[in-house]
C-alpha cells in the first residue's frame, strides 16, 4: 500500500472515531478518546464524582458519550420539573422495552405478537396503590409476623444472639414478599427451598448491572442457568397450586393467559421480573434503615418510642405470644420512622432517571435557557447529586433521622439558589415512570422495623462499619461493601412499658 493511501486511511479512521461534533445550541460534548466506550470507565468507577467534576468544568448541562450513547445530564434540580413533565418527546418505555426483556428473559412487550400487553401490564400497577394497597399491606404484616415468629421469636430465653444484618434483612424480606405477592404453597405456609432460591436470586442480582448493560450471556458464566432456575419456579402449573396470591399477581397472570403467543416460560419470566422489582431494591433499603438506626442509638430510641406510643394508643398490649398488627393508618402515623427511612434512602440511592429523545427538539431548561437535543440521545437525571448537595441538605454525608420533619410534621421545603425545590428526594424515579411499588415499599420497611424494634434489643458492635458499594451506581439502592454483625435479644415484657433503654453503650 502506498504511504499516501495509508495516511488517507489513517485520517479517515480518525474522522470516524471522532464521532459527532457539537452543533450550535447543543450542550458541551464530552467524548473521551476511547472509541465506543467514551467515558464509560470513568463513569463506572465513580459516577457521582465524575459528574460533579464535569459540572464544575462545563456547567449544569452537558453531554457525555458513554458506550455508544450520547447522554445529556441535567445537573440542576431547579430544571428537573421541565424535564420530568416532557412526556411526548422523552419516552422512557423505549428503554425498558429493550433492556428489561434482555435482563429477565422475556420477549419484548411491544412486539406485534402481544397487542395491548404493555398497557395491561401498566394498569396492573394500580393494584399496588391507593385503596388497593390496604389488603397488600395487611397480608405483608401477617407474613412478616409469621416469618419472625417461626425463625426469631421461637426461643423463650432472652440471651443475646448474633446475626449478619444484610443477610437477616434479605432473608426476611425475600420470603415475606414472596408469600405476599405469590401466595402460599398447597400444604403448610412456607414454600420449601426458600433459602436456596434466595441464594440464586442474589447470584443473579450480582450480575444485574452487567445484564442491564446487555453484556452477552455467554460471558456471564452460570448466570443464564441461574436465571432459568429462578424462572422455573413461576411456571403456570406450579403457581396454580398456590393459594392466597395477591390481586396484583392474580391480575397479571390472567392477563398473560389471554395471550396464546406468550409461552409458559415467558409468563414465568414476567413473574420473576416482578420478584426482582419487589425485592432487589427493598432488601438493601431495609438494610440501610436498620443499619443507620443501629448506629445512631438516640434515633433508634426515639423511633422505638414512637412505635410503642402508636401501639399503646390503640390499646395493643405488647407481649411475645401475641401477634403485632399495624394497620395502614397506624403505619401512616409513624413519622419519625418514615423520616428515618427517607433519610436512609437519601443516603443509599444512586438511581439514574433516563428518557430517550424521540425527535430533534429544543429542551427547555428554565425560563431563559434551552438546549438542542437529537433524536436517539438520552436525557439523564442523577438525583444523587441533589441528595449529596450541601446547599440542599446541610452536612449531607451524615444520617439525621429527623431531617424530614419540622415541628412534628413532614418537612417539604428544601432550597437551591434560594428557590424552593419541587424534587429533592427521588429514590423512586420521577414523573410518569415513577416506581409503582413505592408506597408498598415504604410500608413494608416500616413493618419490618416495627417488629425488629418492638421485639428486640439491638446492638451493633461499634467496630462494625460498612460503606456503600458504588459499583451499582445508576441502578437503584446501593448495596453494602460488606455485611455487619449485630447482636439481638428478646425484649422482656417490662421493657415495653418502662422508658426504652439502649444497650449500645
Ligand atoms: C425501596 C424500594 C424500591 C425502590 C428504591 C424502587 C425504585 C424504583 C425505580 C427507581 C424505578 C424506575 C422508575 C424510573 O426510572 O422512573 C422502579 C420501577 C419499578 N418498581 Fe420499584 N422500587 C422499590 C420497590 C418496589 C416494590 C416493592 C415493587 C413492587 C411490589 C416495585 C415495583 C416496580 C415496578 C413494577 C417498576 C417498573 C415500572 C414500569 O415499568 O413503569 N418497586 N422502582
Ligand atoms: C385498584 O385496582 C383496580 C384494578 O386495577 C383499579 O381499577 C382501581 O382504580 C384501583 N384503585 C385505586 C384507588 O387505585
Ligand atoms: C387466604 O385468603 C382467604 C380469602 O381470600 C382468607 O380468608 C384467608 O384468611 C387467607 N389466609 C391466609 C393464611 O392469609
Ligand atoms: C399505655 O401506656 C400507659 C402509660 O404509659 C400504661 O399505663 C398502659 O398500660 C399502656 N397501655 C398498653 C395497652 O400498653
Ligand atoms: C418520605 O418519602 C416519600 C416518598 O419518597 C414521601 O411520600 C413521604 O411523604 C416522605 N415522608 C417524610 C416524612 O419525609
Amino acid at each position: 500500500m502506498s504511504p499516501l493511501l495509508l495516511v488517507l486511511l489513517g485520517l479517515l479512521v480518525l474522522v470516524l472515531l471522532r464521532g459527532r461534533t457539537r452543533r450550535v445550541g447543543e450542550p458541551p460534548l464530552i467524548t473521551g478518546w476511547i472509541p465506543y466506550l467514551g467515558k464509560a470507565l470513568e463513569f463506572r468507577k465513580d459516577a457521582h464524582a465524575f459528574l460533579e467534576e464535569q459540572r464544575r468544568r462545563h456547567g449544569d448541562v452537558f453531554t457525555v458519550y458513554i458506550k455508544g450513547n450520547y447522554m445529556t445530564f441535567i445537573m440542576n434540580p431547579l430544571m428537573y420539573p421541565n424535564i420530568i413533565k416532557h412526556g411526548r418527546q422523552l419516552d422512557f418505555h423505549k428503554f425498558t422495552n429493550v433492556v428489561a426483556p434482555y435482563t429477565f428473559g422475556y420477549p419484548p412487550v411491544d412486539d406485534v405478537r402481544f397487542p395491548g400487553l404493555g398497557d395491561k401490564i401498566s394498569s396492573s400497577f394500580h393494584l399496588l396503590q391507593g385503596s388497593n394497597l390496604t389488603l397488600l399491606t395487611e397480608s405483608m404484616m401477617a407474613n412478616l409476623m409469621a416469618v419472625f415468629r417461626q425463625d426469631y421469636l421461637n426461643e423463650a430465653s432472652d440471651h443475646w444472639r448474633t446475626g449478619l444484618a444484610y443477610d437477616f434483612c434479605t432473608s426476611v424480606m425475600f420470603e415475606a414478599t414472596f408469600l405476599t405477592m405469590y401466595g402460599r404453597p398447597p400444604s403448610g405456609w412456607r414454600h420449601p427451598g426458600m433459602g436456596p432460591m434466595k441464594d440464586d436470586f442474589l447470584r443473579f442480582d450480582t450480575m444485574f448491572p452487567l445484564l442491564i448493560a446487555q453484556t452477552p450471556l455467554w460471558l456471564l458464566g452460570n448466570t443464564e442457568a441461574t436465571r432459568l432456575k429462578l424462572i422455573n419456579h413461576f411456571l403456570p402449573q406450579k403457581m396454580s397450586q398456590w393459594s392466597n396470591r395477591s390481586k396484583f399477581i392474580q391480575q397479571r397472570a390472567e392477563t398473560f393467559d389471554q395471550y396464546d403467543t406468550l409461552k409458559d416460560m415467558d409468563k414465568a419470566a414476567h413473574h420473576f421480573a416482578i420478584l426482582w422489582a419487589a425485592v432487589g431494591n427493598t432488601a438493601p433499603a431495609t438494610f440501610w434503615s436498620m443499619y443507620y438506626l443501629m448506629s445512631h442509638p438516640e434515633a433508634l430510641q426515639t423511633v422505638r418510642q414512637e412505635i410503642q406510643d402508636v401501639l399503646n394508643q390503640s390499646g395493643v398490649q405488647i407481649c411475645c405470644d401475641r401477634d403485632i398488627v399495624l394497620s395502614r393508618d397506624q403505619l401512616d402515623r409513624l413519622l419519625y420512622l418514615e423520616s428515618a427511612i427517607n433519610e436512609s434512602l437519601r443516603l443509599s440511592t444512586a438511581s439514574m432517571n433516563i428518557r430517550v429523545v424521540e425527535e430533534d427538539f429544543h429542551l427547555r431548561l428554565d425560563s431563559e435557557r434551552s438546549v438542542a437535543v437529537r433524536k436517539g440521545d438520552i436525557i439523564a437525571l442523577y438525583p444523587q447529586s441533589v441528595h449529596m448537595d450541601p446547599e440542599v441538605y446541610e452536612d449531607p454525608q451524615s444520617f439525621r433521622f429527623d431531617r424530614f420533619l419540622v415541628d412534628g410534621r413532614e418537612r417539604t421545603d428544601f432550597y437551591k439558589d434560594g428557590q424552593r425545590l419541587k424534587f429533592y428526594l427521588m429514590p423512586f424515579g420521577s414523573g410518569s415512570t415513577m416506581c409503582p411499588g413505592r408506597h408498598f415499599a415504604i410500608n413494608e420497611i416500616k413493618q419490618f422495623l416495627c417488629l425488629l424494634l418492638v421485639y428486640f434489643d439491638l446492638d451493633l458492635d461499634h467496630q462494625q462499619r460498612t460503606t456503600l458499594d458504588c459499583s451499582r451506581a445508576g441502578l437503584g439502592i446501593l448495596q453494602p461493601t460488606k455485611d455487619v454483625h449485630f447482636r439481638y435479644r428478646l425484649r422482656t415484657a417490662t421493657d415495653h412499658h418502662s422508658p426504652p433503654q439502649t444497650t449500645t453503650d
